[in-house]
């Protein structure tokens, strides 16, 4: 299926809701009851782990082996966790987040000039899927690449605040680093040549592409989700949180676990992809956001991908009589279709791949 060239509706500015002050949010907003965030929400004392990264370069050899078994642990039982001493600097992230909350405060007549379209999703956009008369997510978003270079646009990329390009360029490229790092770290917990999963990604010919989340103020959250339950299609996602609105949820067994953000640090998450080349020893985790009814909250989700029409298969090493392949061969560019038509849906994507037995 291919995508169409517009919108199946017309677009409307979940911020411009917002802010036109009504008490009462749009039908096509409103969540059935199981979905909304009331129902099956965890403890307030339980959260993601926290990792501390500067371990991994330690002098110390027990204090490397024990920063792997944390990341391994993590990966394994949580798909989710938290860094810090991740080697961007506070006044990186910081200011990575503030200049798109500064974007999100222009002017409509400038955001507009980058609305988006289903055909690429570059752009600004208000929803995700184009399925006519789809229940909407109380958000707004900017998309754009950063790698390959070849889909690297700047003119794609917001010209206001004057710095934003600066700022993104810098932030994506501690981002890809830090990817890798990841990547070798992910390779050795799984028992895999340090360099496997970089180079089943295709080595420098990954892909990376930055969505900016922005959830506005809702005057009625508790019957809507300001994004709805998914994993992320894509390798792994590395996610700046707004340190003062909490909003991401993790799925854990049957409950919903809120993420607090420690200070500078950064949320990473196993995507569907990693969840095939592992043939499921890690396994991309759902989440959700939900929203607030006084605080708007900026996150930047980076996408960190393979090269998109390579096919991602189980690693051979992790495929075993006892352990055989749970998925198809498939290219990133055919698995994301699926998302871009259907928007949201849980996990049903990676589950539908499930090779017959
Ligand atoms: C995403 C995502 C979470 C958040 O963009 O895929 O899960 O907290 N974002 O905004
Ligand atoms: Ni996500």
């Amino acid at each position: 299926m291919t995508c169409p060239g517009d919108w199946p509706e017309p677009v409307v500015r979940v911020q411009s809701l917002s802010e036109s002050g009504k008490p009462i949010i749009p039908d096509r907003y409103i969540k059935p009851p199981p979905d909304r965030p009331s129902v099956n929400s965890s403890p307030p004392d339980i959260n993601i782990p926290l990792i501390d990264l500067a371990g991994l370069t330690s002098d110390d050899l027990a204090v490397r082996e024990a920063t792997l078994m944390e990341i391994s642990v993590a990966c394994r039982e949580w798909g989710f966790f938290q860094v810090i001493n991740h080697g961007l600097k506070g006044e990186l992230v910081d200011g990575a987040r503030e200049i798109w909350r500064e974007f999100f405060h222009e002017s409509m007549e400038v955001k507009q000039k980058y609305a988006n379209s289903p055909k690429t999703y570059e752009g600004y956009g208000s929803r995700l899927g184009f399925q006519k008369g789809a229940i909407l997510d109380w958000s707004d978003y900017y998309f754009l690449h950063y790698l390959p270079s070849s889909l690297k646009d700047h003119h794609k990329w917001p010209a206001q605040p004057p710095s934003l390009r600066e700022v993104v360029e810098e932030y994506s490229k501690e981002i890809v680093r830090l990817g890798k790092v990841l990547l070798e770290v992910f390779s050795i917990n799984l028992g895999l040549k340090h360099d496997y999963l970089q180079n089943a990604f295709g080595g420098e010919d990954i892909g990376a592409c930055l969505r900016v989340n922005f959830y506005p103020k809702c005057p009625q959250p508790d019957l809507t989700l300001g994004l709805s339950s998914h994993s992320d299609p894509g390798g792994i996602t590395f996610l700046l949180p707004d340190e003062n609105v909490s909003g991401l949820q993790v799925r854990r067994a049957q409950q919903w676990v809120t993420v607090k953000p420690a200070r500078h640090a950064i949320i990473v998450n196993i995507g569907d992809q990693i969840q095939v080349l592992s043939n499921a020893v890690y396994k991309s985790v759902e989440h959700r956001v939900i929203v607030n009814p006084d605080k708007e909250r900026v996150s930047l989700a980076y996408f960190y991908n393979p090269k998109s029409d390579l096919l991602i298969r189980p690693a051979p090493e992790l495929v075993t009589p006892t352990t055989p392949a749970i998925y198809p061969s498939m290219t990133f560019d055919e698995y994301r279709l699926f998302i871009r038509t259907r928007g949201p849906q849980g996990k049903s994507q990676v589950d539908s791949l499930k090779s017959p037995k």
